[in-house]
């Protein structure tokens, strides 16, 4: 079923990957895609909270579940980059704004956070498995609806076009360029992925880099991704790589 033919769509939830897992629970098909106008508990990667007033940003998540674990060979890691591109050209696309992919997870513009994914997935061994893409684009908010340090650090469609968007079709482009970026990462387009989001990227390779991760934060040249999708630099002690399970800074000169 391609994604997007169901969409669920609730006025308040908690967090719309809760209830995308929930829905798996109750047997909801590939494709289903669950929206909130509002998240009371919106949930970032490691942990963090992801602001989600009502009527402002696109609150979204989609279920992908294949039968056959054959199906679903690619490394796992390429399926938020695969996302990162579908939100690029979704947001390109519907409103034509240009924003970039600050690996791994971020929609950036002027290096500021524009949107973010957060990928959750359960592989049953050797059987079907299933994943939760939730996605968050900062659609209609200005500046005073961010709040603390997310007013600098945070962006909106409306404060780069300085006119209201319109979310509705903003998530059917999403549900279009998600479907092809993902049927393209189970059949074989590896390459194409990783090449892609390295055009996508706010810096080049041979950029000065600075990573943090638990073991400490080391200043390199970004070297581009690895085949897995991991971020490859050449710091001071030889070149090194992270990945997104590890990553918890990116900056860039
Ligand atoms: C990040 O940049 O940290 C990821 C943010 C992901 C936010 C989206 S909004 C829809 C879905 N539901 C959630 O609770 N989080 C994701």
């Amino acid at each position: 079923m391609t994604i997007g033919t169901i969409i669920r769509k609730f006025e308040s939830l908690p967090s719309t990957n809760d209830t995308a897992r929930e829905l798996i629970r109750a047997g909801a098909a590939h494709g289903t895609v669950i929206v909130a106008d509002e998240q009371t508990r919106g949930r970032g990667t490691k942990g963090r909270s992801w602001h989600s007033p009502p009527g402002r940003g696109l609150y979204a998540s989609f279920i992908l579940r294949w039968d056959d674990p054959e199906e679903f060979e690619a490394p796992f890691s390429l399926l938020p980059l695969a996302a990162g591109l579908a939100a690029f050209e979704a947001v390109r696309g519907s409103t034509g704004v240009e924003a970039r992919l600050k690996w791994p997870n971020d929609l950036v513009r002027d290096r500021k956070k524009l949107g973010g994914i957060l990928t959750e997935a359960v592989f049953r061994a050797g059987g079907p498995g299933w994943a939760v893409v939730g996605i968050g684009i900062n659609v209609n908010q200005e500046e005073e609806d961010f709040p603390g340090e997310l007013k600098t650090s945070a962006t909106s469609i409306r404060l780069v076009t300085g006119r209201p968007a319109d979310s509705e079709a903003l998530l059917v482009s999403l549900c279009r360029t998600l479907d092809c970026w993902y049927n393209s990462l189970i059949q074989g387009g590896r390459e194409r992925i990783i090449r892609s989001y390295e055009e996508r990227m706010p810096f080049l390779p041979g950029t000065r880099v600075r990573v943090a991760t638990a073991g400490g934060e080391k200043a390199g040249v970004f070297r581009g991704l690895t085949p897995e999708g991991r971020l490859r630099f050449e710091a001071a002690g030889g070149p090194g790589s992270v990945s997104l399970e590890e990553i918890l800074g990116l900056d860039w000169e």
